[in-house]
């Protein structure tokens, strides 16, 4: 998920767009660069890490002209340095692309260009794009990124410019977000509305599968196809920061609406388009080390040691595998037994987690093969482990980790089908019904998320309360356990997760009179125990909230005091659904309590210190 911005008008053009690209730090930052037409040409400038490393090379060679584009990295492609930074060229260096998104088939497409004659010097799928434009360029940059796109697949958002027409200024949106700035005598992209929200506040909102052309007088809007459209203006009367969060009260609740997103993005590419088969073609691990595991131990801290939870019952149901989990700061004071067929996950958001880091360097000692799950391409997790899945969450801001846990979720279930095929522990009929069910997620997760009345409701209930409990049974103890942690994280409320059969062997006592108890049930195979264990806490005075299915409301409402229903999906799937209404849970008693719900009390969203 990176940024992108460009701009055509009298401004001094380096200035609109380093300050845009500012805006847009928040989707990525492990690179900028920006591409100017001077009266030497089309010239670009990047560098690797924070803009301010890109600001300090456009001290020393200023870029002057009168159009631009401009874009900042969140890697997907090809590790964070200078040569994979955008805006990429072609090999005559006329033209200039910067782009967001993924092209899913670009290595096909490199491929043919190189056959062609053409020379690649990054390891992006982006420079495919500057070549596939500079191939069609027939003397109307228009019909040439028309062309190009349509060897494309995928998801991209792209600024193009060729120095043969300085004028203009080509804009294409395909599932990734563009919005066109209006100004006077000038014009302006950019990925998200904060980017330009300083010089104007008229915008057009593209939809997928249409492209903008800009002059700095006159923008037109067209589908990638060539047929004009015409679209009303919006104007944006919201304050600068407001904006950066996508128009939401905070980066929390973005973040979670984010997640439907998140899920279709760590997928993509990753199932075969039969839907019968996981594919991992960034696995380093051979089908005969899957075969020779004997032991898997995850390891992670926080919220991503909740992910390893479900993973593990991902990976035992499905590939019966023992697994281990760990939080990473016991695990190398334990002693662990790791050997050679011992194959450790280590999971990590941020990938500069130093306890985590300090496990997967103790068990690469041991000699295992460490996998790393990981959200931050070219992080120290990710550049020491020997493996890497990638989750596809996009930068997470708020310090209470969502987007982030359900995209580990995916990546463990994706994991544990790659596995159960090359050991042959699931027929292929099983596997295509789990792919299935992952798919409806995304829109399920929507649905959910329109309507999140009641758990504000209950929210605001419970922001009284100093103290409550979480109870389930298997997955749903694990997800208790993330939510129960989320709670406390931004809330400061004080919460329990309970295994709901252990409640009654000591905690119980804990009970009284009107405490809130969240009750999770939605794990068919156990659900009579869990009520069992609902009436125990019932019977001593508890105020019973249960998240279930639709049709087990009527029948719990005899034993709780309310009831939420949420989707149906398969078991093993429910987590990436049923952590939802925790998340907004704690984010709405959070701000009931007026607490900084974004930056909570004490906390880091990245922390480097063992
Ligand atoms: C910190 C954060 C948590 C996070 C944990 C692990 O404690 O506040 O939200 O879950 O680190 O972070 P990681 O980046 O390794 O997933």
């Amino acid at each position: 998920m990176c940024g992108i911005v460009g701009y055509i008008g009298q401004k001094d053009t380096q200035e609109v767009l380093i300050e845009g690209l500012k805006k847009l730090e928040y989707r990525g930052y492990d690179s900028a660069g920006i591409a100017v037409f001077t009266n030497q040409g089309l010239q670009i400038s990047k560098a690797k890490g924070r803009i301010a490393n890109l600001e300090s090379k456009l001290e020393e060679t200023p870029l002057v002209g009168s159009a631009g584009i401009g874009h900042t990295r969140w890697a997907t492609h090809g590790k964070p340095s200078d040569v994979n930074s955008h805006p990429h060229t072609d090999n005559s260096h006329k033209f200039s692309v910067v782009h967001n998104g993924i092209v899913e088939n670009y290595l096909e497409l490199k491929d043919e260009l190189i056959a062609e004659g053409r020379h690649f010097v990054s390891e992006t799928d982006t420079e495919v794009i500057s070549h596939l434009v500079a191939r069609e360029y027939q003397g109307d940059i228009v019909k040439a990124v028309q062309k190009a796109i349509s060897h494309m697949r995928g998801a991209f958002a792209l600024g193009v410019l060729t120095e043969y027409e300085p004028e203009k200024l080509v804009a294409v949106r395909q599932a990734s977000p563009l919005i066109i700035g209006i100004g006077e005598g000038e014009n302006f992209i950019g990925s998200d509305i904060p980017a330009i929200l300083q010089y104007t506040r008229n915008v057009y909102i593209l939809n997928d599968g249409e492209m903008a052309v800009l002059t700095k007088d006159s923008v037109e809007l067209m589908t990638i196809e060539g047929n004009f459209i015409s679209r009303e203006m919006i104007h944006v009367d919201w304050d600068a920061v407001t904006a950066e969060k996508g128009g939401f009260e905070h980066f929390m609740l973005k973040e979670i609406h984010e997640q439907p997103k998140a899920y279709r993005d760590t997928m993509r590419g990753r199932i075969d388009e039969s839907g019968k088969k996981v594919v991992l073609p960034e696995l380093k691990l051979t089908k005969e080390q899957i075969k020779g595991i004997s032991k898997i131990q995850i390891i992670a801290c926080g919220t991503a040691y909740h992910a390893g939870l479900v993973g593990r019952q991902a990976i035992e149901s499905l590939v019966r595998i023992p697994v281990e989990t760990d939080v990473a700061s016991e695990y190398r004071y334990r002693s662990p037994i790791v050997t050679p067929d011992t194959l450790v996950i280590v999971v990590s958001q941020s990938g500069e987690t130093a306890d985590t880091l300090a496990a997967l360097r103790e068990a690469q000692s041991h000699g295992a093969h460490v996998l790393a799950i990981t959200n931050v391409v070219g992080s120290s997790i990710a550049r020491d482990a020997d493996d890497v899945i990638a989750t596809l969450a996009g930068p997470e801001i708020a310090v209470a980790s969502t987007k982030a846990y359900t995209s580990q979720l995916i990546a463990f279930y994706l994991l544990s089908l790659y596995l159960a095929e090359v050991r042959g522990t699931q027929t292929q009929d099983e596997v295509a019904r789990i792919i299935a069910a992952m798919q409806a997620l995304p829109e399920q997760l929507e649905n959910m998320l329109a309507k999140p009345d009641a758990i504000k409701a209950y929210a605001e209930q419970i922001s009284k309360h100093e103290h409550l409990f979480f109870i389930g049974r298997g997955l749903d103890y694990a997800v208790v356990q993330e939510g129960s942690l989320k709670l406390k994280e931004i809330s400061y409320i004080h919460s329990e997760a309970y295994a709901a059969g252990e409640l009654k062997h000591g905690t119980l006592a804990l009970i009284e009179e009107g405490i809130p108890v969240i009750a999770l049930a939605t794990q068919d195979a156990v659900l009579e125990k869990t009520v069992s264990n609902i009436k125990e806490v019932s019977a001593r005075g508890a105020d019973i909230m249960a998240i279930t299915h639709e049709e087990h409301v009527v029948s719990l409402l005899k034993s709780v005091n309310q009831a939420f229903a949420i989707p149906k999906t398969l078991p093993l799937l429910t987590p990436a659904l049923s952590v939802v209404p925790l998340q907004l849970l704690s984010y709405y008693a959070s701000l009931a309590r007026g607490n900084d719900v974004d930056k909570p009390r004490n906390l880091a969203k990245s922390v480097t210190v063992e």
